[in-house]
């Protein structure tokens, strides 16, 4: 099943499904974004816009992409400003949906699904103002180290959505070949235990 397929079959139930990594990058993008100030942002992969909500009450005018029709319907749905428009388009492919300068490009749980970086952190480059920020928020490395994926479960059984291992230096030095330094870092743990592996790793990056 390619990516597309599998989001549009996670759709109906990603909302509603017990889900830890979906719910703790909720509070790591509300927590890493807080005091950040933008008008204008690039949500990559909003999915059923879960962060979109979020983000269209800072900012003056979000632009939020996902590749799959079925998650972006349920975002149209779930966020009903004006504010906010929703594009179906592949972000391995030319970035045209992107067609202002942006203050901020986000990105939550979707580059585990990509598997160039250069690509993507090029594009981010072209579309940012200077001074402009990146957010990312994803499973944890160590995370997948373990062998957890994003997956859903259907009638037919256990699917798992094909994903790309990316180390935290992988993010770090792809941003910097892009002139995108790192201003901060964090990890987010299951019941706040920080004895355990974290769940959610954040990044937030900017054009120097
Ligand atoms: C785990 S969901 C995350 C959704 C949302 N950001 C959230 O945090 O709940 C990953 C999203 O990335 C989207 N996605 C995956 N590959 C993509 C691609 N190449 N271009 C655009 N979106 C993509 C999927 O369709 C899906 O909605």
């Amino acid at each position: 099943m390619s990516i597309q397929q599998a989001y549009n079959s996670w759709a109906p139930q990603y909302d509603t499904n017990k889900n830890r990594t979906r719910d703790l990058e909720a509070v790591a993008l509300r927590t890493t974004l807080a005091s950040i100030n933008f008008e204008t942002c690039l949500e990559v992969g909003c999915g059923t816009g879960k962060n979109t909500e979020w983000l269209v009450r800072k900012a003056m005018h979000v632009t939020a992409v996902d590749l799959s029709e079925e998650m972006l319907e349920r975002a149209r749905k779930k966020v009903s400003s004006n504010k906010a428009e929703f594009v179906q388009a592949d972000i391995t492919q030319v970035w045209s949906f992107a067609t202002q300068p942006y203050d901020l490009v986000s990105f939550s749980l979707v580059l585990e699904h990509i598997s160039d970086l250069d690509h993507t952190f090029k594009q981010v480059a072209a579309v940012l103002n200077h001074g402009g920020h990146v957010y990312i928020g994803e499973l944890h490395p160590f995370k997948q180290y373990t062998g957890t994926k994003a997956r859903f479960d259907t009638e037919e059984g256990r699917q798992e959505v094909e994903c790309y291992t990316h180390h935290v230096s992988d993010f770090v030095q792809a941003a910097k070949r892009y002139g995108l330094s790192l201003v901060d870092l964090n990890e987010y743990f299951d019941e706040n235990d920080r004895t355990t592996i974290p769940r959610i790793l954040t990044m937030l990056l900017q054009k120097v």
